[in-house]
């Protein structure tokens, strides 16, 4: 039996990967499919916790009892966690969000011309690392979407974007990251590795994360 150690907490989920338009039928995205996120949102409520999912595009099946927020790009989705988050206890950043975005956002399908077409393309808003500035009460947990140098980079988003916690995925191994149905991760906390799973199937990875994150904000919440 599951306890219901995040019974009356508001939880954030974030998941899929962020659409940016070039026109009414093009967009820029990525290879994210939300499963990690569903399973972490699934987890949390099983937990009894009260979460919205803030879902990207996805390819992941709907889940009973989480209430799903549907957006398209990084912008809307930085809105709608914005919205809830003076009353998250509790914000998971695994959506992959688009770092550019096009300059222009052609009205009509743009017409083919020239030999070579260039997009221009501009940064988005780091959400993660707003969340983290705006931080007060909420326990922040980002991800990690790695193929090199996995504990550095994982450990200079945590300091940089104010996390307690990065779940780091190198993405480059078979069985690991981007629309598959298992994950390899491994958490950090700000004294370095907490831990590093084995391949998992992501509803096993999720639990095991939501363990940790449980436990964690307990001792934050009592020191
Ligand atoms: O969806 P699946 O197919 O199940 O795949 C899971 C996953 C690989 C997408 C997931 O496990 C994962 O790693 N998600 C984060 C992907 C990512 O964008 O990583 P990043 O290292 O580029 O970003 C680091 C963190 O900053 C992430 O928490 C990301 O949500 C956040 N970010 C990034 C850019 C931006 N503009 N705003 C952000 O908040």
């Amino acid at each position: 039996e599951q306890s219901q150690d995040l019974a009356g907490k508001q939880v954030i989920v974030t998941a899929g990967g962020t659409v940016e338009r070039l026109d009414p039928v093009r967009f820029l995205t990525n290879d994210s499919s939300g499963k990690m996120g569903f399973a972490l949102a699934e987890a949390a409520a099983n937990r009894g916790a009260n979460v919205t999912l803030i879902a990207a595009r996805t390819s992941a099946e709907p889940i009973q009892g989480v209430n799903i927020v549907h957006v398209e790009s990084a912008e809307q989705m930085l809105q709608a966690v914005l919205e809830r988050y003076d009353s998250a206890d509790l914000v998971i950043k695994a959506a992959a969000v688009a770092d550019y975005r096009p300059v222009a956002r052609a009205n009509h399908k743009i017409k083919k011309s020239e030999e070579k077409l260039v997009i221009e393309l501009e940064r988005t808003t780091d959400i993660l690392k707003t969340l983290g500035e705006k931080k007060k009460h909420q326990f922040l947990v980002g991800f990690a979407a790695e193929t090199e140098q996995v504990a550095h980079y994982a450990m200079d988003k945590l300091v940089r974007k104010h996390c307690d916690l990065i779940v780091a995925n190198d993405v480059s191994q078979e069985g690991a990251g981007f629309n598959v149905d298992t994950n390899i991760v491994q958490l950090f906390g700000e004294e370095g590795l907490l831990e590093a799973m084995p391949m998992l199937r992501k509803r096993e990875v999720a639990d095991r994360l939501m363990s940790i994150i449980t436990q964690r904000m307990q001792a934050k919440a009592a020191a």
